[in-house]
């Protein structure tokens, strides 16, 4: 594992570079200070991490922890019994997920009845399934399929809480809902809740391979037992679907974007409905992914040509065929003509053709196409990559079924850190278009660090695109509210695995949870989603909750120092993605912009890629506002500035500082983060059990070093072309230029079969 790898060789600079970390250091023992004094002042109720029972994860944050004081007495008095029917497995789950977390909640299981018999009932159904509830007339309506009402009534003068829906699914969400009220400890005595989903469709795409392997996995293996299918159903089935459940995620595609033709025999399609059968009760459906060239590899076709009669009766064969096993499968996902994927354009057909034999397939059974915007060009000459999806799906707006999406990733590139978000959003009005993001964190540090999401979520949500003027964001764009799509979708690359805790870290977690939470509403904060997965995932002491939720929504800011600052993008290894290498250049036959050399454009004269009129004109994709504000180096953000620009070594930052300073400074502040990260949570001991505390403790130990290596190769690297002297407090990195490129970790889990090794005819400059 790439991880034993990266700890020895990183940890003997870690050992010399002492002079830069003053700074931190005392930050990090001020910080300890100020938990010290504050444990002294609120001691945790459950004083010492010895004294809590080991956790391995397993229970994400459906843990159900017994409460406490005055917590257990007031939600005792407003919990006393449940009333409602279990005419349908949803409904079922329901009741028995209600039963499971209010009896470890309140540490005693709450008597069931038919009727309400008393204060403090909790009823639930929809207004077909409970007189009860139909005898509320309650204004339903307004909540579509999937939507809840959490309302306290009086009923026959007994005050009680009513969870209702239109549909059973509705239902559960609904009592996961009331179940998140009482793990984060708000009061539940006069509720007056309505929610329903934003977007229509919430999904997690496992790139899962059906040799048990994940692509940009870094928990285990696959979730899916492929072979025992479809004769074992492993338990773990029911917990993911409940998980998913518990956010609102209702769609699941169980396999890679990089798909083989087996998912479509026979065989692999009895293994699929097993599992579909699992998940239909916590409303998640299947989606399959499915290669291009299926009709000839599988059907024996000669061609895969989309305006192929043959070709298209095949297609529509195969979906019914699905259809007949599994009557609610969700629909299909296509990586066509992406990395070296066929499509339809080796046909000369465009990408809106070749998505139009599958959407036609699709349609009669209600089934959805997920048709990926990850096009780009394999040849060792061709335009700026950030122009080139653009290029190839603007001119097809309005060419795409009504069942169909286009699925378009947060950014241009690829799942960086940080980037613009991708300027087909908001540029496609007559097309359904949904966003994909990458969960597992492929990019960022991958299992080890301690990256949360949620504030990269929430930045893409919330840009705006002003596509239609201000307020055009993003989130308006997917959730059909600025073009008024009905079909609307979102896509999370899954971080889940065969690991026992499920996503590789405790902290990992929390990115399946960000997802799901804002797949149910993007308005949300992750901030607020944060905190409640921390109380939900750990304790809701204040002392343990406020300096968690702080250190996580600055995490990823830190990845983006230490990793990419000012806008670079892709400086990783190749293959594996782990660890630093911005010294990769092209090599023969290789496209381009599969080396970061590309991206960063680094020469004596400056840095970055100029992607304004005077370069690329990438720019000239967005919306004319965003465009003008990116064009002009002194109005773009600096955190982007270097993915825009092409600009001096001594450009004058809006700091003051020149770029090449802020670069340096960029790097240390990152590690920098980490220390102090560390060293708060290494005061946060008492307040988590032993087995969670100490595997986030060593994962930052890892992340340290692994920052430490980033930064030191990133300034080797940048030192030797911008030839200028480092800024005062910034420490020479401990290693000459060779050693760090001549350093790499050759395996990963997440890319089977692949090495971060530069192959013999990889050039490598120096
Ligand atoms: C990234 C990732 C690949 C994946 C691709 C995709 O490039 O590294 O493993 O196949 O995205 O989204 O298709």
């Amino acid at each position: 594992m790439s991880n034993a790898i990266s700890r020895t060789g990183v940890q003997e600079r870690s050992r010399r570079a002492t002079g830069a970390w003053i700074l931190p250091w005392a930050m990090a023992a001020a910080c300890l200070l100020v938990a010290a004094i504050a444990r002294a002042d609120s001691p945790p109720p459950d004083s010492a991490a010895a004294a809590l029972p080991a956790e391995d994860g397993y229970r994400l944050w459906l843990r159900y922890v017994p409460l406490q004081g005055q917590w257990l007495a007031r939600y005792r008095a407003a919990a006393t019994e449940l009333v409602g029917t279990d005419t349908s497995p949803t409904l079922r789950a329901a009741r028995a997920e209600l039963l499971r977390g209010l009896s470890g909640m309140l540490r005693a299981k709450p008597r069931t009845s038919d009727a309400v018999t008393r204060d403090g009932a909790i009823v639930f159904g929809t207004p077909g399934s409970s007189a009860l509830v139909r005898s509320l007339h309650l204004d339903l309506d307004r909540m579509g399929a999937e939507g809840y009402l959490i309302r306290t009534v009086t009923v026959r003068a007994r005050t009680i809480t009513v969870i209702a829906a239109n549909s059973d699914i509705g239902v559960l969400y609904g009592a996961f809902g009331f179940l998140r009220l009482l793990q984060t400890r708000q009061p539940i005595g006069h509720l007056d809740i309505a929610s329903r989903p934003m977007i229509g469709r919430r999904v997690l795409d496992h790139w899962d391979n059906l040799d048990d392997s994940v692509e940009r996995g870094f928990a285990g293996d696959s979730l899916w037992q492929w072979p025992e299918l479809p004769d074992y159903l492993s338990p773990r089935y029911t917990d993911y679907a409940r998980a998913c459940a518990s956010v609102g995620i209702n769609g699941t595609v169980l396999n890679n974007v990089n798909a083989t033709p087996d998912i479509l025999e026979p065989l692999y399609l009895a293994k699929v409905a097993a599992l579909a059968g699992v998940l239909r009760t916590y409303g998640v459906k299947v989606y399959l992914a499915v290669p291009f060239s299926v009709p000839m590899t599988l059907g024996g076709l000669k061609t895969a040509d989309p305006l192929d009669p043959h070709v298209q009766a095949w297609w529509s064969a195969k979906v019914d065929e699905i259809y007949r096993d599994i009557p609610d499968f969700g629909g299909l996902v296509m990586k066509a003509n992406s990395e070296g994927q066929p499509g339809p354009q080796d046909y000369g057909r465009t990408q809106a053709q070749g998505a139009d034999v599958l959407a036609r397939a699709l349609a009669p059974h209600h089934g959805i196409l997920m048709w990926r915007a990850f096009v780009y060009s394999m040849s060792a000459k061709s335009e700026d990559r950030a122009k080139q999806a653009y290029d190839t799906f603007k001119p097809l707006d309005g060419r795409f079924a009504d069942n169909a999406l286009v699925q378009v990733k947060n950014g241009p590139m690829d799942f960086q850190p940080r980037e613009p978000i991708h300027p087909l959003f908001g540029a496609m009005p007559r097309t359904n278009l949904m966003l994909e993001l990458e969960v597992s964190k492929e990019y960022l540090g991958q299992r080890t660090s301690f990256a949360y999401l949620g504030p990269l979520f929430q930045e893409v949500l919330r840009t705006d695109t002003w596509a239609r003027g201000e307020g055009s964001t993003v989130a308006r764009v997917i959730d059909g509210s600025l073009y008024g799509e009905r079909l609307t979708a979102i896509a999370g690359v899954s971080n889940i695995g065969s690991d026992r805790n499920w996503c590789g870290s405790i902290f990992n977690q929390a990115n399946w949870y960000v997802f799901g939470r804002l797949a149910w509403d993007p308005q949300l904060s992750a901030a607020a989603i944060a905190r409640e997965w921390v109380q939900m995932t750990f304790t809701s002491d204040p002392a343990f909750v406020e300096p968690v939720v702080k250190m996580m929504m600055s995490s990823r800011e830190a990845v983006v120092d230490y990793m990419t600052p000012l806008g670079l993008v892709s400086q990783m290894a190749a293959n594996t993605h782990f660890g630093p290498a911005p010294w990769v250049a092209p090599g023969p036959g290789m496209p381009p912009d599969w080396s970061n050399t590309y991206y960063s454009h680094a020469f004596a004269d400056g840095i970055g890629y100029d992607r304004t009129a005077s370069g690329s004109d990438a720019v000239a994709d967005y919306a004319p506002h965003l465009a003008a504000e990116f064009a002009d180096p002194a109005a773009c953000p600096d955190d982007l500035l270097l993915w825009f620009h092409h600009l001096p070594w001594d450009y004058r930052m809006r700091s003051g500082r020149t770029l090449w300073d802020s670069l340096v400074l960029h790097y240390d502040r990152g590690v920098g983060w980490v220390k102090q990260a560390r060293a708060t949570w290494s005061t946060l001991a008492p307040y988590v059990d032993p087995q969670r505390y100490r595997m986030t403790a060593d994962f930052f130990a890892i992340e340290e070093r692994d920052a430490e290596w980033w930064r030191d190769a990133s300034i080797a690297y940048f030192q030797s072309i911008s030839h200028r002297p480092l800024p005062p407090g910034a420490a020479p990195p401990p290693d000459t230029l060779r050693h760090y490129e001549a350093f790499c970790v050759p395996y990963n889990e997440g890319a089977v079969g692949q090495t971060a090794c530069p192959p013999a005819d990889v050039s490598v400059p120096r």
